[in-house]
């Protein structure tokens, strides 16, 4: 079996999903359960012996090696975090707490199970860290695509307590020899995706006649890759990935704020005729900047590509057709996730910017 960190959060859960409909390897899913966490997610596996859901922090070290000594998983791959740029801005500490801390946590819990294997079961082992492309930084508009060989830069307290767990989980490997592997991802969109991030935020806004968000003049790019692009990828890097390296991970779909929130609107304006405020980009309202916000992300994925044949299966037009379709056919969903913490947080991160 395998244990997977953060499985109740919106990439975890999907991760979780299309792992057990493509086998029948049983997953335990470690989770805190934070806000971003929601058991909801995982509905489709209620009853399903396959799916065991233990609530526990990453950063519980005796906690995660009884998990690790009862269930020996051959892998345990870490979604775990605070993902949010915007709210670490707001609040740093648990982002130091949770990916810092957090992650050392786990890798010394990982490292005295795994330390103690037979000789055959340390060498099929892994631990595979999901990270973000943030810790490289922002590009200007003519810079090469962040390689597995760019300097780490990050600029916000979220991408720099990733970076530091990116680093802690190298430094296991070279000091350690813990068998692990690290993948940067892009952004990514999708279902399950709580709606503080931008298109999720977006499709639920203008379904509610609201004003749509852009920080500065939406002149920011982002490389957006369908979740269950990514989750392919890591399924992939976990089977073939070559221990100690790094695969970038990107779906070639570099796309300007505007441009996305333009295209959100658009499709909308067909799926949703039904709506109060047609065209639903006469909403669209430009926010004060997010202080530090990164210029442009972009994702150089050909080593994934050539060293381990992966690349997307969804077009950003393809996938995000299926993601607005998914937001209009869950409302309850949507309904749930955004009650009270949710409001806290809107007044918090748009306060004097929103209606
Ligand atoms: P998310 O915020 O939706 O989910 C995070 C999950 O981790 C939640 O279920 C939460 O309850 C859980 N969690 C938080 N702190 C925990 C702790 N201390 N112990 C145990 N569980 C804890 O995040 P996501 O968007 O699904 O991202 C998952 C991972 O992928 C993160 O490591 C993130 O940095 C990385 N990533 C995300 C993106 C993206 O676009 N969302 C892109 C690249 C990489
Ligand atoms: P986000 O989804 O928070 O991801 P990240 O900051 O990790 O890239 O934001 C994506 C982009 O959208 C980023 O450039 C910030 C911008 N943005 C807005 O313009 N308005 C919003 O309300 C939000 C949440 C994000």
């Amino acid at each position: 079996m395998i244990l997977v960190t953060g499985g109740a959060g919106f990439i975890g859960a999907n991760f979780i999903l299309d792992w057990l409909a493509a086998g029948n390897e049983p997953v335990v899913n470690l989770d805190k359960l934070t806000y971003a966490g929601n058991l909801e997610n995982l509905r489709p596996l209620q009853g399903d012996a396959r799916h065991i859901f233990v609530q526990a922090d990453i950063g519980d070290r005796e906690r995660v090696e009884t998990l690790l000594r009862e269930h020996r998983p051959r892998a345990v791959i870490n979604f775990a975090a605070e993902s949010h740029v915007d709210r670490s801005i707001h609040g740093p500490g648990e982002f130091i707490q949770t990916n810092v801390v957090g992650t050392f946590n786990l890798l010394e819990a990982v490292r005295a199970h795994w330390s103690q294997l037979p000789a055959d079961e340390q060498a099929a082992f892994r631990f595979l860290h999901v990270s973000t492309d943030e810790v490289y930084g922002s590009l200007g508009p003519a810079d090469p695509a962040f390689s597995e060989t760019t300097a780490y830069a990050p600029n916000s307290p979220y991408s720099a307590s990733k970076a530091a767990s990116d680093h802690l989980v190298r430094a296991y490997h070279h000091t350690y020899g813990l068998p692990v592997l690290t993948t940067n991802c892009s952004n990514n969109y999708g279902p399950l995706q709580f709606p503080e991030k931008l298109i999720p935020l977006i499709i639920h806004n203008a379904l509610a006649g609201k004003p749509l968000p852009v920080y500065g003049d939406g002149s920011n790019v982002r490389d957006w890759l369908y979740v269950g692009d990514h989750c392919s990828a890591i399924r992939r890097v976990l089977e073939a990935g070559r221990v100690g390296d790094v695969y970038n991970i990107g779906g070639c779909n570099e796309k300007t704020n505007l441009v996305v929130v333009s295209t959100l609107c658009a499709m909308l304006d067909v799926l949703h005729p039904d709506s109060p405020v047609i065209p639903h980009g006469s909403l669209i309202a430009f926010v004060k900047d997010r202080p530090g916000h990164d210029q442009r992300y972009a994702i150089d994925a050909r080593k994934i590509e050539r060293e381990l044949g992966w690349t997307p299966s969804e077009t950003f037009e393809s996938g995000i057709k299926k993601t607005v379709a998914w937001y209009l056919d869950h409302q309850d969903w949507v309904a749930h996730v955004t009650s009270g913490e949710y409001r806290n947080w809107v007044s918090t991160n748009y306060a004097g910017n929103m209606t």
